[in-house]
């Protein structure tokens, strides 16, 4: 094989959890589509963190599928194979190895002040909650620091993992020497930021008791129109954007504008004077549109699991070639004796 010319871009790496059976309107506008703009520019990982499932109650069978679709929808959303690594985490057995050696840089109490596993353990009383759920930003640090990764697009809620990330890089290299780039969140935009239909202060999410104010990426044309016609509006009636006082409008003119790549002010124009029926069946019309296009398309990926398999074992190659030379470079600079070559 043909070595491949060295990439000097910088790099880019996320990753999105396969924890429900489809991702969403607020993934798509929230991150897909900043991970597609930004494989320009940089050299682009993304991955699907099928390691990281595992750290709350799932069945396999379903996160096989899940992740399929994962796979499918990141190639509908427009990840190209071709010029970015697409992989399964668990394909790449050195985010596991990283993971462990950073665990024993990790403070217990700095594990600990993790808000995320704070609110997730919470929820089902500390005994449900697992010791994979207390590691997870542990594991998410390695699946940053592995590639050498300079940028991390991650909503406000991963703020702090990336902060914990940048400081165990700091902390191993200032232990055993310039190993780890420091890696930089790139948080998304607040026009960006898609909230529940039906709960217009809460951001949409896939893991939502209700999906009456989720648009699937799955949902067929109907019920994704139909979601937002019924969408949750404010008292008032003029189409205009004030987060504060009418968060259910300016939840549908961000998505609006999201879809049309058109500036607020401009769509607050065009419906000036008109009803907000009037606006959420036009919105209807256009959420429905792509929906129902990228459905089509996810399904046609779906349909050839084989081909499927190959993007997704390519994608392994790629992202193995980076991340092999990093981790041994760590066990190096670690003192593990490293296997004579044969
Ligand atoms: N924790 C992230 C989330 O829930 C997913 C994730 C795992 C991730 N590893 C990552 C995101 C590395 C960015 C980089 O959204």
């Amino acid at each position: 094989m043909p070595s491949m010319p060295a990439d000097h871009r910088p790099r880019v790496l996320s990753g999105a959890q396969p924890t429900a059976d489809s991702y969403h309107l607020g993934n798509y506008f929230g991150a897909f589509k900043q991970w597609v703009a930004l494989q320009d520019d940089f050299e682009a990982f993304y991955f699907i963190p099928d390691l990281h499932a595992i750290t709350v109650d799932y069945d396999p069978g379903l996160l096989r599928e899940r992740t399929y679709i994962a796979a499918a929808q990141l190639l509908a959303a427009g990840v190209d194979p071709e010029r970015s690594a697409l992989f399964a985490q668990s394909h790449v057995p050195e985010h596991a190895q990283l993971a462990w050696v950073l665990s024993g840089i990790t403070g217990f109490g700095e594990a600990g002040r993790m808000t995320q596993f704070k609110d997730k353990s919470a929820k089902g009383g500390s005994d449900s909650a697992s010791v994979g759920l207390f590691t997870y930003p542990i594991l998410m640090a390695a699946d940053i620091l592995i590639y050498q990764a300079d940028r991390v697009p991650v909503g406000e809620d991963q703020r702090q993992h990336v902060e914990l990330t940048r400081n165990l890089a700091q902390r191993f290299n200032h232990r055993f020497g310039e190993t780890f780039t420091v890696p930089e969140a790139h948080i998304v935009k607040a026009t960006a930021k898609i909230y529940d239909l039906q709960d217009p202060t809460s951001k949409m999410s896939g893991s939502a008791a209700s999906h009456a104010g989720v648009v699937d990426l799955t949902d067929t044309r109907k019920q994704a129109a139909k979601k937002i016609r019924s969408a949750m509006t404010d008292s008032g009636s003029e189409v205009h954007f004030d987060v504060v006082d009418k968060p259910g409008i300016s939840n549908l003119l961000s998505i609006y504008s999201a879809l049309t790549d058109r500036p607020i002010a401009e769509i607050e124009k065009e419906f000036a004077g008109q009803q907000y029926g009037h606006f959420k069946v036009a919105l209807g019309d256009l959420v429905a549109d792509f929906v129902g296009a990228f459905g089509d398309r996810t399904r046609e990926l779906l349909d050839d699991r084989a081909e499927l398999d190959r993007v997704l074992a390519r994608g392994a190659d790629k992202a193995r070639e980076v991340a092999s030379v990093t981790l041994d470079l760590v066990y190096d600079r670690s003192g593990f004796v490293r296997p004579a070559a044969r």
